[in-house]
């Protein structure tokens, strides 16, 4: 009997640059207070990466920690997928520079661009590649020096972000053992909403990488009420339902949105993983590194039902079941 091929989680990693900027800090760079920074967003402090490191130097750190966790080495991959806005050049890709690092002389790699739902997209693309049989292991990433497209004397926009990197390596397997794996990916753009959150400017535009403008109250309003749609239809394509679930991993980009979402799916706030607190929104890196924090503290476990959820610019959103 012919067995399908599925995508198993291995292991996943994930890095923070070392420089922690808390709101104190903030306080000194613009007109700000710990409070209102903590009451509207739930951000205490985030991470900046140093002068010399780059999104691809994040993501390798983030990726040696995942290969150690897995007991693979880099010529196990065959596929890299980096999720990020912020790239270390305009060309090659990120994917291809850490391919480079990380000493993979094999298969392809490629960067995906769906801003804070990046990662969510990457995973999907992985899955299909992977079940199809095109490659054997993937390593999947989002990664971002954020911190490189703020403007650091706007107060409504720099208090909120930070830099950082996660992965999971993801695997074909064709006897997964309890039904593990990726179970269903759901990925949805609408462009009518592009000038709601967007960098003012790009390489044919202004021939310049611009800084972060956002419509906060009305990115506020569609994180939390606009992308269910994507979870109601992983429930259907699984037959799951909310009461499976063991863990929601929402993009981590503010904690109102976060408990706003859960609340909205009937998803009790003890399942809910928040790393916001202490990370900032790390765009297309927060829910890797999110995924990861929860892995090594040992909150989940092999077998647990995940629901992964991201809203982005574009609008992009997207959201995925994997089973631990
Ligand atoms: N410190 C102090 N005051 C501030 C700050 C700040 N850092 N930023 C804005 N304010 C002021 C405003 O100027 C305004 O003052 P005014 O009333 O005198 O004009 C007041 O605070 C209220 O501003 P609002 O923007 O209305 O505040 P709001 O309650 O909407 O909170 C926030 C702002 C936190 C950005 C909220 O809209 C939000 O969470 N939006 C979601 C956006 C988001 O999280 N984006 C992240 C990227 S998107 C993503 O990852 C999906």
């Amino acid at each position: 009997m012919l067995t399908q091929l599925r995508t198993i989680v291995r292991a996943s990693g994930s890095y923070l640059p070392e420089r922690v900027l808390t709101n104190f800090d903030l306080e000194k760079m613009v007109e700000t207070s710990n409070e209102w920074i903590v009451q509207r967003s739930g951000i205490h402090e985030r991470h900046i990466a140093a002068d010399d490191e780059t999104t691809s130097s994040l993501a390798v750190k983030a990726a040696e920690r995942a290969l150690a966790s897995a007991g693979l080495t880099a010529d196990d991959i065959d596929l890299i997928i980096c999720a990020t806005t912020t790239p270390d050049l305009v060309l090659p890709s990120t994917a291809a520079l850490i391919q480079y690092k990380l000493g993979v002389h094999q298969g392809a790699a490629f960067d995906v661009s769906a801003v804070c739902a990046g990662f969510v997209y990457g995973v999907s693309i992985a899955d299909k590649f992977l079940k199809a049989g095109a490659f054997k292991r993937a390593l999947v990433f989002g990664a971002e020096t954020l911190s490189r497209i703020i403007d650091w004397t706007d107060r409504t926009t720099c208090v909120l972000f930070g830099d950082g990197a996660g992965c999971l390596i993801l695997e074909a397997q064709y006897a997964a053992e309890d039904g593990r794996g990726v179970l269903s990916t759901h990925l949805r753009t609408d462009g009518r909403y592009h000038d709601k959150l967007y960098v003012n400017g790009g390489v044919s535009s202004t021939k310049s990488s611009g800084t972060v403008h956002m419509e906060g109250r009305d990115v506020f309003k569609f994180a939390v009420a606009g992308t269910a749609d994507v979870v109601y239809d992983a429930f259907a394509a699984t037959g799951l339902s909310v009461d499976n679930l063991d863990w929601f991993i929402p993009h981590q980009a503010n904690e109102r949105i976060i408990m706003g979402g859960a609340a909205k799916l009937g998803i009790p706030a003890d399942k809910v993983v928040m790393t916001v607190g202490q990370h900032g929104n790390t765009s297309a890196a927060s829910i890797p590194l999110a995924l990861d924090t929860a892995v090594r503290d040992g909150r989940i476990k092999k077998g647990d039902l995940i629901l992964i959820e991201a809203l982005g610019g574009g609008f992009c959103w997207a959201s995925g079941l994997i089973r631990w």
